[in-house]
C-alpha cells in the first residue's frame, strides 16, 4: 500500500486533547506538531495524522508579508484559527497569543485567551516566556484553558535577542531555562515549545518534566516536533533556519504550473473542448 493509500485507509481518529497528548510522552509516543494557518491545510496534515495544529505567530513573516512576527494581530490569530478549527480536526488547535496580548495584565491576558477559545474556536492557547507570563498562565489554566508554553528563541523577543539567535548557550541561562521550564509546567502548561536551544539542554529539559517538550531546533531527545508547514512543504521563500528539513519543493511545483499556465493562456491552449460551454 503507497503511504497516499496509508492515509486515505487511516480509520477516523478521537479527538486529540491537552491530557492525551501528556499521556502520550507517558507512553514515549513522539509528539507530531505543524502550523496551519487555513483550512485546507488543516484538513490535509489532519489527514496525515499530525497530532498539534498550531494556528502560530509565524502566520505574520510566512503569509501575511511581515519581517517579524511583532505586527501580527488578535484580529489575524483570530482569522486564522477560525479557518483552521472549521476544518474540524482531530488533531489539537492551539492558537498563539500575539505579542502585546498578554504581556500588559493578567487580567488582558485571560480576556485573550477567552477570545481565541470563543470566537476562534480553538482548544488550547501558546504563549512566550517563563517568569514574566507565570501568573498569566496560572489564571489562564484556572479558567480551563489549556497552554502551552513557549521557551528559548522565542521569536516576540528578537529585539531584545539581537536577531535570531540561539539561545541558552551558557551555563547560567540554561540554568535559568530549566528553572522556567519546571515553572511553566507547575504553574499548569499542558506542554512546552523549546526553540533554538543546545540539543543536550533539550534533553535534560525533556528528562525534568512531566509533560511533554515539543522541539524546533532543540534536538531529537524532545517529546515531539513541530514545524512550520511552508518550511517543510518548501514553500516559504525568506531565510530557512539550519533546524528545518524540507519534505517537499511546492515552490518549484507552483512556479512550474503557474508558467504552465501562462503559456498555455497565451498560446489560446486554455481552455480546451473539455473545459468550456
Ligand atoms: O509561531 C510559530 O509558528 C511558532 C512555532 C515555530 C513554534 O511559535
Amino acid at each position: 500500500m503507497s503511504e497516499k493509500e496509508a492515509v486515505r485507509a487511516r480509520a477516523p481518529r478521537a479527538k486529540i486533547t491537552a491530557p492525551a497528548v501528556i499521556e502520550m510522552k507517558r507512553r514515549g509516543e513522539p509528539i507530531v506538531v505543524v502550523t496551519a494557518y487555513d483550512h485546507p491545510t488543516a484538513v490535509i496534515a489532519d489527514e496525515a495524522g499530525v497530532e498539534i495544529l498550531l494556528v502560530g505567530d509565524s502566520v505574520g513573516t510566512v503569509l501575511l508579508g511581515y519581517e517579524s512576527t511583532l505586527p501580527v494581530t488578535m484580529e489575524d490569530i483570530l482569522h486564522h484559527t477560525r479557518a483552521v478549527a472549521r476544518a474540524k480536526p482531530a488533531a489539537l488547535v492551539v492558537a498563539d497569543m500575539p505579542f502585546m496580548s498578554y504581556q500588559v495584565s493578567v487580567e488582558q491576558a485571560v480576556l485573550n485567551a477567552g477570545r481565541l477559545v470563543q470566537e476562534g474556536g480553538a482548544d488550547a492557547i501558546k504563549l512566550e516566556g517563563g517568569d514574566r507570563v507565570a501568573p498569566a498562565v496560572r489564571r489562564i489554566v484556572e479558567i480551563g484553558i489549556p497552554v502551552m508554553g513557549h521557551l528559548g528563541l522565542t521569536p516576540q523577543s528578537v529585539l531584545a535577542f539581537g536577531g535570531y539567535k540561539v539561545q541558552a548557550r551558557g551555563e547560567a541561562d540554561q540554568e535559568r531555562l530549566a528553572r522556567e521550564a519546571r515553572l511553566l509546567e507547575e504553574c499548569g502548561c499542558f506542554a512546552l515549545v523549546l526553540e533554538g536551544i543546545p540539543a543536550r539542554l533539550g534533553q535534560t529539559v525533556t528528562r525534568g518534566l512531566r509533560v511533554p517538550t515539543i522541539g524546533i531546533g532543540a534536538g531529537v531527545q524532545c517529546d515531539g516536533q513541530v514545524l512550520v508547514s511552508h518550511d517543510l512543504l518548501g514553500l516559504f521563500l525568506g531565510r530557512q533556519p539550519k533546524f528545518v528539513r524540507r519534505y517537499a519543493e511546492l515552490a518549484d511545483g507552483m512556479r512550474e504550473a503557474y508558467a504552465r499556465f501562462v503559456a498555455d493562456v497565451k498560446a489560446r491552449r486554455f481552455p480546451g473542448d473539455a473545459e468550456s460551454y
